[in-house]
């Protein structure tokens, strides 16, 4: 099956008794059993539902996986893969993953004696000098919330490969109708399933993809285990959103590439961070191993924090949310917002300058994103 079919149909059979098209949702905490020992391969929720199954089949066939394994956000999908390291073990890091990543590893995680030590993995050679020898993950966004720094998944593979150590990819920014991280020889896919998978910022969720059965069994173990479960409205929501996926990437990144050309000519931005830019200093890598670009883009205004506040104030269209990934466009400016509290120094250190601005483009018509944008540019 190709990826538009598959989006539709894998894993999706007519409900057996009604025939319904759409499988139900099976908003259920329990099921009967009818004597001991004779289930219909369920028997609570926790541990496995028939909505949720439909959504983990559905998800890793989109991936090129054979198991998947849906999580209640994607942070709790983090943290269970990061369950499969054990106290005394050492984490190789993107150094510039998902805050919400970085403050689970730094302020909860490492409590428990993990340690991580974050690199710029776009150079592949960091990573290989950041091993000991109890590194036993290296964790990988790309391309990385904000930053949008794209990883050569391949050439760290095989690095991971070759000190037997897992490789797992947060993918929530690519998708996997843009990318996909198993076919680089990654041994774990995740995905924030609240951004692009579901699409319509309907939902909280997370999903983890492998082809490895040892792990998959200890991450079924673990959802089993800690119960952080996605709900059967919540799969069925997201089922529906994955329908379109590959038609809503299409136009995200559609959107995505005339935006980010459109704030490279403006003479109020000072920088564009685009992977689909020849200027993106990975570029060369993300056209090799992603299909499209997506959506995400970055830009540096030249007015700085206060430049960032009256763009904020002045949009109507993009939408002044902390989200992204979804058929709005969503705006953000991390210096006032989502990074205030964070000290100046410690922000200008991680690369998030004064003037930053995260825009999730959206599917609406381009022209009124581009238009709304340069309204509010004239005011900064
Ligand atoms: C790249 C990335 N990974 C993981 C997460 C966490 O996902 P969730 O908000 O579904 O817990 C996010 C959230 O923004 C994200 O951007």
């Amino acid at each position: 099956m190709k990826f538009a079919t598959k989006a539709v149909r894998a894993g999706i059979i007519p409900d057996p008794t009604t025939g319904s098209i759409v499988p139900p949702i099976y908003q259920t905490a329990t099921f009967t059993l009818e004597e001991i020992g004779k289930d219909k391969g369920f028997d609570y929720t926790r541990s496995s539902n028939p909505t949720r199954a439909v959504l983990e089949a559905n998800l890793a066939a989109l991936d090129g996986g054979e198991y998947g394994v849906s999580f209640a956000s994607g942070m709790s999908a983090v943290d269970a893969v990061l369950r499969l390291c054990s106290a005394g073990d050492h984490i190789v890091c993107s150094d510039d993953v998902y805050g919400g990543v970085s403050r689970l590893f730094n302020q909860i995680l490492s409590r428990y004696n993990l340690s991580f030590t974050y690199v710029d993995s776009t150079n592949p050679e960091n990573v290989a000098q950041a091993i000991r020898p109890n590194t036993r993950l290296i964790w990988v966004e790309t391309p990385t919330n904000p930053l949008l720094k794209v990883t050569d998944l391949e050439a760290v593979a095989a690095i991971a490969k070759a000190h037997n150590i897992l490789l797992g990819v947060d993918s929530t920014f690519a998708t996997p109708y843009l990318l996909r991280p198993l076919d680089w020889g990654v041994d774990i896919v995740l995905h924030s399933a609240t951004k692009y998978l579901s699409g319509h910022n309907q939902i909280i969720g997370g999903i983890v993809i492998t082809n490895d059965q040892p792990i998959y069994e200890q991450l079924k173990f673990m959802q089993r285990s800690v119960g952080a479960v996605s709900s059967p409205f919540d799969c069925w929501l997201t089922l529906l959103g994955v329908k379109t996926l590959p038609l809503r990437m299409e136009r995200h990144s559609e959107n995505g590439m005339k935006v980010a050309q459109f704030l490279e000519n403006h003479p109020q931005v000072a920088k564009v961070i685009y992977p689909g830019l020849p200027s993106h200093p990975q570029h060369a890598i993300a056209k090799r191993q992603m299909r499209a670009f997506s959506g995400m883009i970055s830009f540096e205004l030249k007015g700085g924090i206060q430049a960032g506040i009256a763009l904020m104030n002045n949009v109507k269209l993009c939408s002044l949310a902390e989200s992204l990934g979804a058929v709005e466009s969503m705006i953000t400016h991390p210096a006032s917002m989502t990074h205030a509290a964070v000290p100046q120094e410690d922000r200008l250190a991680r690369g998030l300058s004064d003037g930053l601005v995260r825009l999730s483009v959206g599917i609406e018509d381009v022209a009124d994103i581009i238009a709304d944008l340069t309204h509010a540019l004239e005011k900064v």
